[in-house]
């Protein structure tokens, strides 16, 4: 069994690159425990380690919504099969089987009530049930392919181990937070093979803005608002996000700031909005008429956090006097830099922390009900690596669950 001294074999059928979300699931549908060996390996410590650290350490594995339209890619089209085949609801299944407790948050957002352990645990043990072999602390440092043979070298414990195997998976992820092993190396295994990789860039991040807006967000850090997010125009067309809003010491986060994060493009505005479920001014003008002797702040904390409409009546220049006092045009203006302010922001928090990275393998050339490459055969891209990606809330687990899927269970009928 072992080829090298060290547990490998110099031939292995299946080899998947990163025991991330995508790779374990892939090896659990790719393997069989009589079958050809697949091997997972991974250069961290432990498998799945965005699993461990995901939604706050409770992972939010999926989302009851999850559809094609949640998906952002160059081809919105390619998710299609793959989400189709495998559903939010099979792996809520395989949850359930294993008696893992959870609970909807918010949104369809569905998260682990104890530990996202409980989601790597399980995955560990599937893939054991089906005979995967998992080694950590082992790299990938040069490939080739000859014939219908990939030839790799691996590396561990500082010795190099030449192995060949039938079917190559790229599931090492992308390059958001680089302080975890993200290194993008995906892209060059796929650019090496021929394939096109689409712009890539942070998603799901926090938004920074210019001196002026800084100052004004770093005032309010820590405090979060009810509000909506809109900018026109970005790579994916026009987006609108009704969730919180957080202010921060360096700009803007929270969901809705998150979700928006990934349409924006340098360049555009974003349209603040807090509290859009109110008729701000009409309720101003209703203050006006019946209370009158009030301070227009103190009308404002009615609806806002009152550090934030302390803020805003400050920046209005609107600090002393009676409501009645103020015109129905200056009002008007103060309900829309409530509730429909553009703001220019100056980029964003970057891969450093960002949850995801857009962009990726170009769908085009890839077979999008296997994941297999349509010009190098045996080789697969599952996962963050691919040009898909999700909103924020579940949706991109959800989708390294149904491409490790369609990837494994499509070798696992072709490996006679
Ligand atoms: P993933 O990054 O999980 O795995 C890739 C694996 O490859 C890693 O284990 C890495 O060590 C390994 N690797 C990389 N290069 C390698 C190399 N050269 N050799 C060997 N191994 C290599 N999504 C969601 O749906 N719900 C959530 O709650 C969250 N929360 C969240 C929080 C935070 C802080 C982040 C950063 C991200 C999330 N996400 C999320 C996003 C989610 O984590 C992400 O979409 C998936 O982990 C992607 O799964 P993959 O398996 O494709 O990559």
């Amino acid at each position: 069994m072992n080829g090298t001294g060290l547990g490998f074999n110099p031939n292995y059928d299946t080899v998947i690159i990163g025991a991330g979300a995508a790779g374990m699931m892939c090896a659990v549908h790719a393997a069989r425990p009589e079958g050809p060996a697949v091997l997972v390996i991974d250069h961290a410590k432990a498998p799945g380690e965005k699993i461990r650290i995901s939604g706050g350490g409770r992972c939010n594995f999926t989302n009851l919504e999850a559809a094609p339209d949640r998906f952002l890619s160059l081809n919105p089209h390619f998710c299609k099969s793959a989400l189709k085949r495998y559903t939010q609801w099979d792996f809520i299944d395989l949850v359930r089987q294993y008696g893992i407790p959870y609970h909807e948050k918010t949104l369809g957002q569905l998260f682990c009530d104890t530990s996202a352990q409980d989601i790597i645990r399980m995955l560990r043990d599937e893939m054991e049930k089906a005979g995967a072999i998992l080694r950590l602390e082992t790299s990938l440092v040069e490939f080739s392919k000859t014939g219908s043979a990939f030839s790799l070298v691996l590396e561990t414990d500082g010795k190099r181990i030449p192995v060949s195997c039938r079917n190559l998976v790229v599931a090492c992820g992308g390059k958001s937070i680089p302080k975890m092993g993200a290194t993008g190396f995906g892209y060059r295994i796929a650019e090496h093979f021929g394939h096109a990789v689409t712009e890539t860039r942070p998603g799901l991040v926090p938004l920074t803005f210019g001196p002026v807006e800084t100052e004004e967000f770093k005032s309010l850090s820590g405090l979060s608002c009810d509000g909506a997010l809109a900018c026109s125009g970005g790579a994916y067309g026009n987006a609108r996000f009704e969730e919180a809003i957080l202010f921060t010491h360096r700009g803007l986060s929270g969901p809705a700031v998150l979700q928006i994060s990934s349409y924006w493009r340098e360049g555009l505005p974003v349209t603040l909005s807090f509290r859009p479920d109110l008729d701000l001014l009409t309720e101003l003008k209703r203050q006006k008429r019946e209370n009158g002797k009030r301070h227009v702040a103190t009308v404002l904390s009615d609806h806002l956090p009152k550090r934030l409409t302390q803020a805003i009546a400050e920046r209005a220049g609107l600090t002393d006097g009676n409501i009645a006092d103020i015109s129905d045009k200056v009002l008007a203006d103060l309900a829309a830099s409530i509730q429909s302010r553009e703001v220019m922001p100056a980029g964003s928090e970057g891969y450093r922390t960002a949850e995801v990275t857009l962009g990726g393998v170009d769908t085009d050339g890839m077979n999008s009900k296997t994941m297999e490459s349509k010009t190098v055969p045996g080789l697969y891209f599952i996962g963050e690596v691919v040009d898909v990606t999700g909103w924020l809330g579940g949706y991109n687990f959800q989708w390294a669950w149904s491409s490790g899927w369609a990837a494994g269970t499509a070798i696992s009928s072709t490996d006679g």
